[in-house]
């Protein structure tokens, strides 16, 4: 049975790139099991790299909270807005997050994330050509895990709700997680 984790990662609630996620998630079989966190409701604290640290200990509080949800997950849809031409410091330390979670041997993580299938969802306010960036560290660390990368869903929009206005959008959200039938 799938189970969709999408990660939201704008710095405020129900902005364009959570509406545009929420729009495509619609079209998911009924039976797909779905989970939403705004990364805003679980602060990490500022990442410190302790890969080296030797063992390190098992996560704890809202790090433990995010590596179990990513964990029970079979898809991972990233939702952040383009900031800067990349994803939102919130994201951005998440997937910090990854690389010392590749080092907690009770996650076994590179082989549990391996099956798993990674998504992307953005808004940005300009061109389209602006992500990227975003989009190219989404697809390298997928393979980095040897995920399956599925691409990312963008939009436009600037304010609250803009994204109701871009229909093209809007109708590519509703197939763009058909390959996730199969
Ligand atoms: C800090 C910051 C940086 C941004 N950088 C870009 C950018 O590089 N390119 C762009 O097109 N829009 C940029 N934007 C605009 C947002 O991507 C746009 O408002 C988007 O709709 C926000 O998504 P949200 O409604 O899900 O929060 C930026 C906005 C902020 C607050």
């Amino acid at each position: 049975m799938s189970r969709f984790l999408f990660v939201l990662g704008s710095s405020r609630r129900d902005g364009n790139t959570e509406q545009l996620a929420r729009h495509a998630a619609r079209a998911l079989p009924a039976d797909v099991e779905r989970q939403w966190l705004w990364l805003g409701d679980h602060p990490l604290p500022t990442f410190a790299d302790t890969r080296h640290d030797n063992p390190l200990p098992p996560p704890t509080g809202n790090e433990k909270l995010l590596l179990d949800a990513t964990l029970a997950a079979t898809d991972i849809v990233i939702a952040s807005p383009l900031y800067w031409y990349t994803v939102s410091n919130s994201t951005k330390a998440y997937l910090d997050y990854w690389s010392n979670w590749l080092r907690v041997r009770e996650a076994d993580f590179k082989a549990r994330m391996a099956p798993k299938t990674l998504w992307g969802v953005t808004a940005l306010a300009e061109d389209t050509s602006q992500a990227e960036a975003l989009e190219g560290m989404l697809r390298r660390s997928a393979e980095y895990l040897r995920m399956r990368w599925a691409g990312v869903l963008l939009g436009n929009g600037s304010k609250p709700g803009d994204i109701r206005n871009d229909t093209e959008a809007l109708t590519r959200a509703e197939t763009f997680f058909l390959p996730a039938r199969v």
